[in-house]
This record gives structure tokens, C-alpha cells and sequence, in this order.
């Protein structure tokens, strides 16, 4: 047996939600609504399928290795230059472009926990140590993470929105951090779900501006609903992200993902239909859960997490039963809760009812 490289044994693979295949054969069901990827359960914009109908004649060609276009509209709409910009294949390759740019083994990564559960992956891959800084409240705390910080980390990664808690961090105290820590480290905020955020919030651009040790991480995977494209990008100082794209696969964005996230840019109905159902649907979560007296954190992203008044292996079973796929919340360490991706209305009418109904079972049967 050929031997892995030393610190491979120690990752465990990567806990990818269930996908709708492998749920359909198990369980033997035709229809499946999967609620536990936070994708987006509207779609995508329909440019995108007319997109697709006719550029036919381009797919035989490598893909534009710099995202030229894309990589003009985004620079136009964040005003920052173009070479502050990477785009990778997913921002899950791009968390792992930061690691293997930035992390030597032995050094520290500090990790809130529980979060996003890729960059403990990536930490591992590089025989570096993961710091894991346990969330208060469910948030992520600031003060906690900068008390953990010694001469070896290297870096730091915020989710914000963090995935699975929906928490946010405040303005000032996110300001107040980024001063903190000192320059030789790498902050990366990861902010797949900044989109969904309800409240007014400001705009976290400006910090890398001031701030050559920040990258900021952001997904068309989510509001835009473009998951199977496989496209996110990543926005920093100009020397950070040359780092970074000198061991990036050069063609590792698709021509359709390009594309398809060029017109997803241009269409504001569909951007605003997702976000008027995202608020909907969690005011819906919050005041049926309250209804039922379960405990849940309200989200700045497109999933919610609460206590399911059972274990989170039995709600698992409970909704794969009815043909729908959720997160046990065991799985980042929170047991008793799960958490749901955002489907459409009705989906989420599904849920609660199913909920509702196997809590009135369970109180009838203890009476
Ligand atoms: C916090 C966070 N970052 C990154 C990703 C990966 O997104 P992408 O589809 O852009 O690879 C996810 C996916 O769920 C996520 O939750």
C-alpha cells in the first residue's frame, strides 16, 4: 500500500450534506426537497437558462483563465481595483488556495467552533494546528478569538454570517478586532451569506482597504443560486490575492459559471423575489417556533437553527421519512438542534407541520 502523506490520516473526510440521489435510493422516495445545503430553493435567474440555450458554440474552448468580464463588473460594483479580486471554484477552493498559500505546518489557525467545518479540513491538510474557539450564544467571540491568538497563528477564520448558528457580528466590535490582531496574520472573512443579512449592515469592503492582512470571501452559490456552476470569489489587497493566484489551477473557473454569474449580477427581480421569500419564510420559523416553545437563533442567512424538541438524529429520521432533507446539528457538536435550509414557502410550511405534528404525538403519548 502506497503510504499518504504524513497529517492526511488525521482528516476526517469532509461531511457533505446527504445529496437527493443518494437519499431517493436509500429511502426508496421519488420526491425529495434536500433543506439541509443552504442552497437556493428558488432557482436561479432565469437569464441564466436562456444563457445556457445558446452558447452552445463556446463550450469546446478553455474558459477564460483571468474571469475578464466578470472580473470588470465586480470591480465596478465593489469599487476596488481588478487585481483585488480572485475568483476560485467555489469558495470552498478558495479556502483551500489560502491554506496552502499562507499556512506552514506547525503554525496556528484559529477557528471558531462550531462553524464552517472546511477550514478545519484545510488547516489539517497543511499539518498546521487548529485553534478551536468555542462560539457564546451561538456568536462567534471576538475577544475570545484574540486571547487565543499566540506567536504561531498564522490565521484566522470568521464566518459572517457564521453557517450553522446565522449570528452576525456587530460593526464596531468587528472593527475594533481587525485593529487588534497584529498584521503577519491572515483574517478571513468568509461571507457566503452577507447577501441575506435583513438589517442594515456596512459595508465590510472598506476593511480591505485599510487593511492588507484581510480577505474577504464572497459566493454566487447562494443568492444567486448558481451551487452547480461552482463560482465564488475572493476580494483582498492586490499583493494578498497575487499570493493566492500564483497556485491557483489557472482554468478553474467554467465558461457557463462565468457567465451565468454575469447575468445573475444584472437580474435584481430575481435577487429581490429570494430575499423578500428568505424574510418571509424566517419570520414564519420564528413565530411558529414560538408557538411550539422551541428554542431557535434567529438567522442573517438562508437557514435556520433550533431545537427540534427531540434528538437531532431522530428529527433526521423524522424528516428524511417525509422526504426531506435537514442538518443534525450533532454533527457541529449541537445536539438537540438542526438546521434548515430556507425552502420555499410551502416547503417551509412542510417542516413545521411535520414538526408540529410529531410534538402533539409525543405530548400525547407522555400524558
Ligand atoms: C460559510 C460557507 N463558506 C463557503 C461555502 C462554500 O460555498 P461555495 O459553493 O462557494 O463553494 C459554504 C457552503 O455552504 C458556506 O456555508
Amino acid at each position: 500500500m502506497v503510504k499518504e502523506r504524513s497529517g492526511v490520516e488525521k482528516i476526517a473526510p469532509y461531511q457533505a450534506a446527504k445529496s437527493l440521489e443518494s437519499v431517493k435510493r436509500e429511502y426508496g422516495l421519488t420526491e425529495i426537497i434536500k433543506l439541509a445545503g443552504n442552497e437556493n430553493r428558488l432557482g436561479c435567474s432565469l437569464k441564466v437558462a436562456d444563457l445556457l440555450k445558446d452558447r452552445h458554440s463556446q463550450l469546446s474552448y478553455y474558459p477564460d483563465p483571468n474571469c475578464t468580464e466578470l472580473r470588470e463588473t465586480l470591480s465596478k460594483l465593489h469599487q476596488v481595483e481588478p487585481e483585488q479580486l480572485v475568483f476560485g471554484n467555489g469558495s470552498f477552493e478558495l479556502i483551500a488556495l489560502i491554506a496552502h498559500a499562507y499556512l506552514e505546518a506547525g503554525e496556528e489557525s484559529i477557528i471558531p467552533y462550531p462553524t464552517f467545518g472546511w477550514y478545519l479540513n484545510v488547516t489539517l491538510q497543511m499539518n498546521a494546528i487548529p485553534v478551536l474557539v468555542p462560539l457564546t450564544e451561538f456568536a462567534i467571540d471576538l475577544e475570545a478569538v484574540t486571547r487565543s491568538i499566540t506567536d504561531k497563528t498564522k490565521v484566522i477564520w470568521i464566518c459572517n454570517p457564521n453557517n450553522p448558528t446565522g449570528t452576525i457580528l456587530d460593526k464596531e466590535s468587528l472593527l475594533s478586532f481587525v485593529e487588534k490582531v497584529p498584521e503577519s496574520i491572515l483574517i478571513v472573512l468568509d461571507e457566503a451569506y452577507i447577501d441575506f443579512v435583513e438589517k442594515e449592515y456596512f459595508n465590510t469592503i472598506d476593511i480591505i482597504k485599510t487593511h492588507e492582512n484581510v480577505i474577504l470571501l464572497r459566493t454566487f452559490s447562494k443568492l444567486y443560486g448558481l451551487a452547480s456552476f461552482r463560482i465564488g470569489y475572493g476580494i483582498g489587497s492586490g499583493s494578498l490575492i497575487q499570493r493566492i493566484n500564483k497556485i491557483r489551477n489557472p482554468i478553474n473557473v467554467s465558461y457557463t459559471a462565468q457567465q451565468a454569474a454575469i447575468v445573475s449580477l444584472e437580474d435584481e427581480d430575481f435577487k429581490q423575489r429570494v430575499l423578500e421569500n428568505n424574510r418571509k419564510s424566517l419570520h414564519l420559523y420564528y413565530s411558529e417556533l414560538e408557538g411550539l416553545g422551541l428554542k431557535y437563533i434567529p438567522s442573517n442567512g438562508n437557514f435556520i437553527l433550533f431545537q427540534a424538541g427531540m434528538k437531532g438524529e431522530e428529527a433526521e429520521a423524522l424528516f428524511l421519512k417525509n422526504g426531506i432533507i435537514i442538518r443534525n446539528g450533532s454533527e457541529f457538536g449541537l445536539d438537540g438542534f438542526i438546521r434548515v435550509s430556507v425552502g420555499t414557502y410551502e416547503e417551509n410550511v412542510k417542516v413545521l407541520e411535520i414538526l408540529k405534528k410529531n410534538i402533539i404525538e409525543t405530548r400525547n403519548q407522555e400524558e
